[in-house]
């Protein structure tokens, strides 16, 4: 049987679980595919891009810093990676067209919605953070009928223009950490702030007995948000591996038609890091 090639492409890419999640799909599935990590220089992306369809790839995953450019150089992108701003799945269509699409957002839905079983309609949403994650996840989330999305940024600036950009989708509003004085439902950390060992000044006023926190990173022990979230009395904490793990599992559906069942590789992820 044909083994059909898929990566990963990022920069550093070596950190990169979807390999083991890909593998793990495929055996679960008998799809016959490889999955491998690809480095591209950060001068070269679109050349590795087209080299590996060259070689006959059938599909890559993008991420960290090449999001963006994964959407500007592809001939189509679906509607929600339009909207995003920014494409994590590339695939061929039936004409060989570079085709982009966005599975994030449907990632953190599902994670929220089918794993940890949280119905979205009508709770009142706080997102922290304005950048390209949080741009690609708020169509999905507001798809789900919620009261209404918040979007708290350090310069506030930007989280009112993205407010502005998904005003039709539903109930936005945009404001600084520090005007927030009021508990929402749920909160979504969508900052990079822990990258560089940070936490967003969000004022503990957010956080009540009713909150849950969802932090879109994830590491091997609790994220310091989830832990400074917790000990403000949050009542679930909850991090963004599911988020990976179902995002990877609807990449999967778009290439090779299948969408596979994520519990085995969640706990073959949490047993590796435990
Ligand atoms: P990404 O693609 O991960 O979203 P990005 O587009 O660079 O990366 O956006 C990073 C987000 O994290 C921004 O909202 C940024 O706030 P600013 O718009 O004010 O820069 C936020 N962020 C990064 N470090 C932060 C910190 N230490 N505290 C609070 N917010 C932070």
């Amino acid at each position: 049987m044909k083994t059909d090639l898929y990566a990963v492409v990022g920069h550093p890419v070596s950190h990169s679980l979807s390999p083991l999640i890909h593998s793990a799909f495929a055996s679960q599935t008998g799809e016959a595919m490889e999955y491998t990590a690809i480095q591209a220089p950060l001068d070269q992306f679109e050349a590795t891009v087209a080299g590996f369809f060259d070689r006959g790839g059938r599909g890559l995953n993008v991420t960290v810093p090449f999001k963006r450019q994964a959407w500007q150089m592809a001939a189509h992108r679906s509607e929600r990676a339009e909207k995003a701003g920014a494409a994590n799945t590339l695939l061929l269509d039936s004409e060989g067209l570079l085709t982009a699409d966005n599975t994030d957002g449907e990632g953190l839905v599902r994670d929220l919605t089918q794993y940890h079983g949280i119905d979205l309609t009508a709770v009142r949403i706080l997102v922290l953070g304005a950048g390209g994650a949080v741009r690609g996840v708020l169509s999905p989330l507001l798809a789900c009928s919620p009261d209404s999305i918040t979007i708290a940024n350090r310069t506030p600036e930007k989280a009112v223009d993205l407010a502005r950009l998904f005003a039709d989708e539903g109930r936005l509003s945009a404001c600084s950490f520090q005007e927030l004085s009021e508990p929402f439902d749920l909160i979504i950390n969508g900052t990079s702030a822990s990258l560089h060992g940070d936490l967003p000044p969000l004022n503990p006023a957010a956080i009540g007995p009713e909150s849950r926190v969802y932090d879109m990173m994830y590491s091997a022990h609790q994220t310091p948000f989830n832990q400074w979230a917790e000990q403000r009395g949050a009542r679930a904490t909850m991090d963004g591996l599911g988020m990976l793990v179902e995002q990877a599992a609807e990449s999967f559906r778009l290439w090779r038609g299948v969408l596979p069942d994520t519990g085995h590789v969640r706990t073959l992820l949490r047993d590796r890091s435990g």
